[in-house]
């Protein structure tokens, strides 16, 4: 359903078992991306009404998710840690080449927001199925269900945006690109890592 073209390798729950406090960290800080990207795409693209409406919605939610990450951090008796370098996004938006008109750059921005969820969605979907802790893995499938829904969403502004058969061309030849870019993850206890 999230078109992903290589899944993740179940171990890397094993990794993230060792080491909730790191998990929990890096997860923080993508939802604060997450809500940072909705509120750039508000900035970028003021004239897309639709796009602006739910972006708003989004950044709500996405800094709700936020707080319900810290909250855990703090009833644990942790302090939030710096920010982690996401290099799973930082090699990802890599891919499709600058500049172009607005409406490219949209549907780039849409389509990389879209991967992004969808991968997120499929990690947390592996933590609430794989992860002996029965309470933060129903904390992981709740936001599964939240993430699939950002998925079709990004990639359905794409697809109205832009021109239907080009953004699904590009829409696979990314999913072909993130597939290589996992082959070298699922190593460590970050969300893409
Ligand atoms: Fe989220
Ligand atoms: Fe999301």
């Amino acid at each position: 359903m999230l078109g992903l073209k290589l899944p993740t390798d179940p171990r890397w729950v094993n990794i993230v078992e060792k080491n909730i406090e790191e998990i929990l960290t890096d997860h923080a800080y993508c939802e604060q991306k997450a809500t940072s990207t909705a509120i750039s795409l508000i900035v970028s693209f003021p004239e897309y009404t639709e796009l602006v409406t739910e972006m708003t919605a989004l950044v709500k939610e996405e800094i709700s998710h936020f707080k319900m990450v810290h909250d855990r951090i703090i009833a644990k008796g942790w302090v939030l840690g710096r920010d982690r370098k996401d290099e799973y996004v930082i090699q990802l938006i890599k891919f499709f080449p600058k500049g172009g008109s607005r409406t490219t750059q949209l549907v780039h921005r849409l389509l990389y927001a879209a991967l992004i969820e969808a991968r997120s969605c499929e990690r947390f979907r592996l933590l609430s199925e794989e992860l002996k802790d029965k309470e933060l893995a129903e904390f992981y499938r709740n936001l599964m269900v939240s993430e699939a829904n950002h998925y079709t969403m990004f990639l359905g502004f794409a697809r109205q945006y832009g021109e239907r058969e080009e953004v699904d061309e590009k829409w696979q030849q990314l999913l072909d690109f993130e597939a290589e870019i996992m082959k070298n993850l699922s190593k460590s206890e970050t969300i893409h890592g």
